[in-house]
């Protein structure tokens, strides 16, 4: 099965230049507020896709158990050693296109500056879908395409594209920004109901986070995001989704194992051996080492 491609963050130090040392505390911030306001406050098993370094997965401890998904294995052991070794945690690496997850598993989901990296984004929403229980709510937060700067921007004529088409932009090659509206068509058509919009970081401004202090923008920035829910002209937008109940069988299995699938031919339940799962239909193994399932390449 060929793939779109992968926006390798295999030994990157995106956490610490990004985040840690890169002057984002209001972002990190704002984004903390708009996951308090979107997420249920509790429930049993969240799938955060393209976690990284595992910044935002504290925040999700309502759930009692969290998949933490990345492509990277660099980025799940930064994951790893922020958030310990717990049976809480499953650590997955995995391409969110070929998820190794059985039908109807999770009753939420996340996505947080992942949709920005993937070229064909209503195949990996679809790839979301299948894996999550009918009621189940999936938090996404995607690059707006439409922000006032890139408005600004392409009326002054420094910018080419056109902010206000529904088609995706690549600024930088794998780097996407999208218009909100083709978000919400490709949720609805999957059968999702859009049933909250938050927009986040209105104070994206050098200047402005330099001369305010970080509260002061991060508390004009809360009592703005509600203002989603009718203009979507910020760079970071929020929704909240939910699947429309149909009446299907979910899939609760209690060992974890029984979580997966063979990626390569959709063969479950996998048999576990002493370093990988097996799988007796396609005879794929695939690598469980240090505490992280591999299902990117299978093992020779
Ligand atoms: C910008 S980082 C965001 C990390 C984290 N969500 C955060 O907000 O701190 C994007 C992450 O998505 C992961 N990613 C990109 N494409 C992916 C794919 N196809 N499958 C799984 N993970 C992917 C990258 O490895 C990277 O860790």
């Amino acid at each position: 099965m060929t793939t779109p491609p992968v926006c390798n963050y295999e030994g990157s130090d995106y956490q610490k230049s990004f985040w840690d040392e890169g002057g984002r505390a209001y972002e990190d911030y704002t984004e903390a507020i708009a996951l308090k306001r979107l997420l249920p406050t509790s429930g049993k098993l969240m799938l955060e896709l393209g976690a990284g370094a595992g910044r935002n997965t504290p925040r999700y401890a309502g759930f009692e158990r969290i998949v933490v998904l990345d492509y990277s294995r660099t980025q799940l052991e930064q994951a790893q050693q922020r958030l310990g070794s717990s049976d809480k945690y499953i650590y997955v690496a995995a391409d969110i296109y070929r998820l190794p997850f059985v039908n109807r598993l999770f009753d939420g989901a996340t996505m947080i500056r992942v949709l920005h990296h993937m070229a064909d984004a209503p195949k990996t929403l679809q790839q979301i879908k299948n894996v999550l229980q009918p009621n189940a709510v999936f938090i996404l937060e995607f690059a707006n395409k439409l922000n006032l700067k890139a408005i600004l921007r392409y009326w002054l004529g420094k910018q080419k594209w056109n902010p206000f088409t529904l088609d995706p932009v690549e600024f930088v090659e794998l780097n996407f920004d999208f218009h909100p509206q083709a978000v919400k068509t490709w949720l609805k058509s999957l059968g999702f109901t859009v049933e909250r919009t938050l927009t986040l970081s209105h104070f994206r401004v050098g200047l402005l986070k330099r001369i305010i202090p970080t509260a002061v923008l991060v508390f004009l920035d809360s009592l703005l995001q509600w203002t989603g829910a009718f203009l979507q002209l910020t760079p970071s937008v929020f929704m909240k989704a939910s699947l429309i109940s149909q009446d299907v069988e979910v899939n609760t299995p209690t060992d974890s194992i029984n979580f997966f699938k063979c990626p390569e031919c959709s063969s479950s339940p996998l048999t576990p051996k002493e370093n990988h799962l097996f799988c007796t239909t396609c005879s794929s193994k695939w690598a469980h080492k240090d505490g992280i399932y591999d299902f990117r390449t299978a093992m020779e």
